[in-house]
């Protein structure tokens, strides 16, 4: 008798999902503000959302490169809120390929960097380059742009009633936490390679395995340095609630070690309670390399 061949599932943030979605995934052609948003019943906010999500889509869609924004006296504020926060908790806990990018790009504590002249200082350092984007893409989405070495960017900011925290990813999060990790050219290509991976491969484990390898890296990865844990993870970067707290003693920190973190689902709503240490870029980049080999991908060089 002929065996059934097993339906696959796909687990992802503790539920199943349509493991066509990681291969095809939906995209949204308008702006939604998820529940619970400190933006939602602010007409001006929303609208100034609208505005920039049209003009940045348009741009994504239209390969034009980040557009020029005149930012508000509102959005500088908050900027100047949050920045200097930030860096002061950077300047502890940052791993020093971190710190000296983000002083070598020159980003301001006083007013918004403007994205088109971060990506004209990435391509001439590690020939990458910025995609704007209208808010936060579907992971497959996000690392074709990657595979092409641009990286993809969101240019609003988040409410100004709540200048610590956001529901989704915005200038703070991009600019002061993926941004500078650009300038190291070993990031750069493990970053293109999982771009190159994701967009070549058709099987949707595979996507979802890249997916947790960049989540436990790239957003909140945590890096060995002269004995020390440093950060540089982009979800910990921007968040100075997680900065301390991925440090802490509520936190498991593990040796990254890329079959366990493939098999690691996570629950991005929540503050990440595990978290993976690596020895540096080169090694990162390595496991890439490795991983993408194992997986029978054949990615264009
Ligand atoms: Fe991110």
């Amino acid at each position: 008798m002929k065996a059934v061949k097993a339906k696959r599932v796909i687990v992802e943030y503790g539920a199943e999902i349509d493991p066509q979605d990681m291969i095809e995934p939906p995209d949204a052609g308008t702006l939604e503000l998820e529940a619970g948003h400190p933006g939602l019943g602010d007409k001006g906010y929303v609208a100034r959302r609208q505005q920039l999500f049209a003009l940045c889509r348009g741009h994504r869609l239209n390969r034009l490169g980040p557009p020029l924004i005149g930012y508000t006296a509102e959005e500088n504020r908050i900027w100047r809120e949050v920045s200097p926060k930030l860096d002061e908790l950077h300047c502890q806990h940052a791993s020093h390929i971190y710190l000296d990018a983000k002083r070598a790009l020159g980003i301001s504590q006083t007013e918004i960097p403007q994205l088109r002249h971060l990506s004209e200082q990435l391509k001439r350092k590690t020939r990458m380059h910025l995609v704007p984007a209208e808010g936060p893409l579907p992971y497959r989405t996000f690392y074709k742009y990657i595979g092409e070495r641009g990286f993809p960017v969101t240019q609003f900011i988040r409410h100004g009633s709540h200048p610590e925290f956001t529901p989704e990813p915005d200038m703070i999060h991009d600019c002061l936490g993926h941004v500078p990790p650009l300038m190291d050219q070993d990031y750069a290509e493990l970053l293109t390679l999982i771009g190159k991976a994701v967009s070549a491969t058709q099987d949707p484990e595979q996507v979802l395995a890249l997916k947790r390898f960049s989540w436990f890296s790239i957003e909140f990865g945590l890096i060995e340095e002269k004995n020390e844990i440093k950060v540089f993870g982009a979800g910990i970067l921007s968040s100075t609630g997680e900065i301390p707290f991925s440090l802490s003693a509520e936190v498991e920190r593990r040796p990254f070690i890329t079959d366990e973190v493939i098999a690691t689902d996570y629950d991005p709503s929540r503050m990440q309670d595990l978290l993976f240490v690596i020895p540096s870029f080169v090694f990162l980049r390595r496991e890439v390399e490795e991983l993408v080999k194992r997986f029978g991908i054949a990615v264009k060089a």
